[in-house]
């Protein structure tokens, strides 16, 4: 492709992708292609010559489009977020066009230098204490990781990495049945073994239970365990329940744990003043970790971790082979020896697009908007006589079931569940589900970048109308 055609399709698919942001909602939210439709649509063999891009573009709407689930939709209301902004996607154009692979300072100084001013706004915008430095890594799994290998080799005093894990003793991991599984995933990597987590008990609110973990933690001592670390997180996958961080920073403070923070959805509320409430305690915090990919409108990957002491994540995951001396080693920042990949995507510029874009003011809003839209929500919810909220709604997602006067629990189980695919099916809505206490429930996220009042409600009457109408349809379902 040479230059021209270059910019010939450049401005196509700028143009594209203005008409893809307008038109969005025209989408069915949720693709509807059957397993293996688009790889049979996609030739076995690789082309050997060139091929023109307008093919490539023809076959892109007519072969890869149908097969999206798309996820800028206002009406996606499913998983948690993966919200992108027009800013984001034009540095991320530019990202591309660099190609900078940011690993060390030398390989490209802005990159790293835009990093660390992007991870200083952040913090104050966040409330986060001072101490705390910052990196982007690919996701909260991976920033996670990093949290559990620092904790790992801190308690075994560096040696684990040079030893292995063979005389170290058995670590514990203390979370609650409501952490994300990219704890237990990365106990497993990290070489804890998946049967060191210790699942504590939650409240009644489904947060962690402190005294619960001070017995769990004490327990284990008296077994001859050895308390490594425990994740608080700011909003859990499933309720977005907040574990209680001061009363959870005091125990692990005692017994010398390292306390990591899952904010991946909840640390975008911190932006809010009115929401630091969640983050109080966070001086105990060793590490921290937010995406900015799911509700903060930079798109997908760019995922945030703050730490308190650098020096032992640098500690943990410094190698030094001969082509990766610089001169400069010592004097700036190489990210590289901050996690786990050595390649680095120049991510922070979309961060920058989008924080200049919308100024702080304006995300604000934003984000104020999308939790007012969630109590909105809830006390529609709440005024219906046929529904139930199933859990406290802390940020933006809501847990809730059809379950008119008599009707039993497995029979509200298997109707809720129709109901969750026959509302996906339409393509008008995109909702999951989750269990809560064992109870089928669907699961509403109110938090994509371009959600307003009407795309709400819209749902809500949907949701209200495919309800009722499966319940009397179906003869099936009994009422006590
Ligand atoms: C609370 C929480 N932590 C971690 C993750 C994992 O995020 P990532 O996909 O960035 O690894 C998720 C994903 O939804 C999450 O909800």
């Amino acid at each position: 492709m040479d230059s021209n055609e270059f910019r010939r399709y450049g401005h196509e698919i700028v143009e594209w992708i203005a008409r893809y942001f307008e038109n969005v909602e025209q989408y069915p939210v949720k693709s509807g292609v059957r397993p293996g439709e688009i790889k049979n649509a996609l030739p076995e063999l690789p082309p050997s010559g060139s091929e023109s891009f307008d093919l490539f573009m023809k076959d892109f709407d007519e072969v890869i489009m149908p097969g999206i689930t798309h996820w800028q939709s206002p009406n996606f209301f499913a998983y948690f977020p993966a919200n992108s902004s027009p800013p984001s996607v034009l540095a991320e154009m530019l990202t591309a066009a660099l190609g900078a692979q940011c690993m060390l300072w030398e390989t490209s100084p802005a990159g790293t230098e835009l990093e660390e001013r992007m991870m200083e706004w952040l913090r104050s915008m966040m409330g986060i204490p001072p101490e705390f430095e910052g990196v982007i890594q690919d996701s909260a799994s991976s920033s996670t990781l990093a949290a559990l290998i620092t904790a790992r080799e801190k308690v075994t005093r560096y040696r684990s990495n040079r030893e292995g894990l063979s005389d170290t003793g058995r670590m514990r991991i203390y979370v609650s049945g409501q952490t994300h599984s990219s704890v237990e995933k990365g106990a497993g990597i990290a070489g804890f073994g998946r049967d060191n987590l210790v699942r504590v008990e939650v409240r009644s609110d489904f947060s962690m239970d402190p005294e619960a973990l001070e017995r769990a933690i004490e327990r284990d001592i008296a077994s001859g365990y050895i308390p490594c670390c425990a994740i608080a997180t700011l909003g859990t996958t499933g309720v977005t329940a907040i574990d209680p961080l001061r009363a959870m920073g005091e125990i692990c403070r005692k017994h010398g744990i390292w306390l990591h923070v899952d904010a991946a959805i909840g640390g975008t509320a911190l932006l809010l003043p009115e929401m630091r409430w969640m983050a109080d305690g966070i001086e105990y915090a060793d590490s921290l970790v937010f995406n900015p990919h799911k509700w903060m409108f930079t798109n997908f990957d760019c995922s945030v971790y703050f730490v308190r002491d650098a020096a032992s994540l640098i500690r943990s995951f410094e190698i030094l082979p001969e082509y990766l001396k610089t001169r400069t080693r010592g004097e700036v920042n190489d990210y590289r020896d901050w996690g786990i990949p050595l390649g680095r995507r120049f991510r922070a510029l979309k961060l920058w697009a989008v924080i200049r874009s919308y100024g702080v003011e304006g995300l604000q809003s934003l984000i104020r908007e999308h939790l007012r839209l969630a109590k909105m929500l809830a006390g529609l919810i709440e005024a219906d006589r046929d529904f139930r909220l199933m859990a406290p709604v802390t940020l933006n997602t809501l847990c809730f079931r059809y379950c008119p006067a008599g009707m039993g629990d497995e029979d509200a189980n298997t109707l809720n569940e129709k109901i969750n695919h026959a509302l996906n099916d339409t393509g008008k809505i995109y909702l999951t589900h989750t269990k809560v206490d064992g109870r089928y429930v669907l699961r509403m996220v109110t938090a994509q970048t371009g959600v307003t009042e009407r795309h709400v409600r819209q749902a809500w009457d949907l949701i209200r109308e495919t309800a009722s109408a499966l319940s009397s349809q179906n003869g099936a379902v009994d009422v006590d």
